[in-house]
């Protein structure tokens, strides 16, 4: 029996551990340490209409049990991205085109040119480092109009990767009105680290996005909160997993698939033993992952 595989809006996966977009760039680093097949989705580094240099350096720091960027979405851009590098993304798994963008038309122009690439894409209304006007997801109408024409520009599941600086419960009514099915519970939380010796900020833009295990608690709570709220919309668990009881937490809470991160870039040979320490936990109580989704909510285990 196959534990860990599990169907998503339509499209299997076979496991539920799904490669965060950014960490591991395109795939070309990462898959060097170990086989695409072996999980069960990959996500892009989020795409955007032009290419972006990203913030000056320095723009990563580690801080307790996490990592603060402030990379700023860097990428060559969606027409680089279709011509060179979405033919030869990595094949064997699941391929999720991660979109980013200031206005609608930016959105659903990305979404028409790579979706041809993609099994499933993921709209970023959430980068805390790119707009000095703030998240994206906090402004309302914008993200309700841009949810709306991604929507109607592709037949392709769609995924909104939500800001968990902002509350997750308003994001994901606007995302169900819209009429997509599944949220990313989400992206890095703001921080900022300061040198004792400069009295200056270690990041050049101050404030960063918040990554790895020190944050895991507080996604577990959000996942928990969407689940509870809109029972029918999948979830993809995504924040400070670096264990398999991490993996199985986020099912617990709510999530059907679990993304990887920061661990991806600072440990990518640990991913296959994570992914082999879940299967071992299912086969010793003989239950599928599926049977962990969102058992939380139906009192646990009895
Ligand atoms: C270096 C780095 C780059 C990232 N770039 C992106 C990105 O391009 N698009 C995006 O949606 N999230 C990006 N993220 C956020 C991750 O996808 C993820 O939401 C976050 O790291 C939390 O997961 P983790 O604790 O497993 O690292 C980035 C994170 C890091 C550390």
């Amino acid at each position: 029996m196959d534990r860990l595989k599990i169907t998503v809006e339509g499209i299997e996966f076979k496991n539920p551990i799904v490669i965060a977009s950014g960490p591991a760039g395109f795939g070309d680093e990462l898959f060097k340490y170990l086989s695409p097949k072996e999980v069960g989705a990959f996500t892009t580094k989020t795409v955007t209409p032009q290419a972006k240099d990203g913030n000056p350096p320095p723009r990563v720091v580690y801080v307790k049990n996490g990592l603060l960027n402030s990379i700023g979405l860097q990428n060559p851009g969606v027409d680089e991205f279709t011509s060179k590098i979405a033919p030869i993304l990595p094949k064997g798994t699941v391929k999720i085109i991660s979109v980013g963008g200031e206005t609608p038309d930016d959105f659903s122009k990305s979404i028409a040119k790579t979706e041809m690439f993609a099994d499933m894409l993921e709209i970023n209304l959430s980068c805390p480092n790119v707009r000095s006007s703030g998240i994206i997801a906090s402004d309302k109408t914008l993200t309700r109009e841009i949810l709306l024409a991604c929507h109607s520009s592709t037949q392709k599941p769609l995924i909104a990767k939500l800001s968990p600086d902002l509350n997750v419960v308003e994001q994901s009514r606007t995302v169900v009105e819209s009429g997509i099915k599944m949220v990313n519970v989400g992206n890095s939380i703001q921080g900022a680290k300061f040198n004792v010796n400069t009295g200056r900020a270690f990041l050049r833009r101050v404030g960063g996005g918040l990554s790895g295990p020190a944050f895991l608690p507080i996604i577990l709570w959000k996942v928990y909160q969407v689940k509870e709220a809109f029972p029918n919309l999948h979830i993809i668990g995504l924040g400070g997993v670096s264990q398999p009881k991490d993996v199985m937490e986020y099912a617990i809470a709510g999530a059907s698939l679990v993304g990887i991160g920061s661990e991806a870039m600072t440990n990518p040979m640990g991913i296959p033993n994570l992914i082999d320490g879940i299967r071992k936990l299912l086969e010793d109580r003989k239950m599928k992952f599926e049977d962990f989704v969102g058992i939380s909510h139906k009192g646990g285990f009895r």
